[in-house]
């Protein structure tokens, strides 16, 4: 079974699909942290942005790896390296969605995502997993919140993370990547027609996990 889920940046969505995965032991694909790893690798490079075709060479030649521990935690290994923590910092999310609007490489990304998917019975979290990775995926829903809502919860998890960011720098950039994320030529964020709607503005996680639950039937 294949669920996903789908939603701009802050709106909960990996909080969420990892809760979900783990009740049901299901896979968890959070596929942003797979672009995220590709923009760490270019920044480390020190690729200039603009170099596209320099990007997507990189982009045929990096190993990305998504291991489900049994604890239900993620470990994501870029050429064999974890990077979970890296992949978090300011530096990547400022340019994670200018690397992953490049045609080429959402095109590495999707045979890789639906590879892990088709591992087993999977949740995964992104932008257009309904739409383009899993078209035909058993579940889908579309997590949406209120921009400031979303400002706010980024905001918290920066300082839950002994982080120091301002707050009008987590705007912009939610500004920045929702504008991107939803405008770019290829697979842009959009609600699948067939996607359950759940707005979490006013929600608790549980609450959130709970609207997911319900709509989801196992036979076992
Ligand atoms: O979910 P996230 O914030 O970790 O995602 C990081 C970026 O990756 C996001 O700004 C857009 C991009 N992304 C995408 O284009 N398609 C996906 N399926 C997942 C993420």
């Amino acid at each position: 079974m294949i669920i996903a889920i789908d939603g701009p940046a802050g709106a909960g969505k990996s909080t969420v699909a990892k809760i979900i995965a783990q009740r049901l032991g299901f896979l968890y694909i959070d596929t942003g942290a797979m672009y995220r790893a590709l923009a760490l690798k270019v920044l480390e490079i020190g690729l200039d942005l603009k170099d596209i075709s320099k990007i997507i060479e990189i982009s045929f030649n990096t190993n990305i790896e998504l291991v489900n521990n049994k604890d239900g935690s993620l470990k994501l290994l870029l050429d064999g390296r974890v990077v979970n923590e890296e992949i978090r910092e300011p530096r990547i999310t400022k340019i994670v969605s200018d690397i992953a609007k490049i045609k080429e490489v959402r095109q590495v990304m999707l045979v890789l995502q639906r590879k892990l998917g088709l591992q087993g019975d999977s949740v995964l979290d992104g932008r257009d997993i309904g739409t383009v990775v899993f078209p035909d995926a058993d579940k889908k829903f579309y997590i949406d919140a209120y921009f400031k809502e979303r400002v706010k919860r980024r905001h918290l998890e920066f300082s839950g993370l002994g982080r120091q960011v301002n707050y009008n720098d987590v705007e912009l950039d939610l500004h920045n990547r929702d504008t991107i994320d939803s405008t770019r030529e290829v697979a842009p964020l959009k609600k699948a027609p067939d996607a359950i709607y759940i707005d979490t503005t006013n929600m608790t996680i549980e609450e959130v996990v709970g609207a997911i639950l319900k709509n989801i039937s196992i036979k076992r």
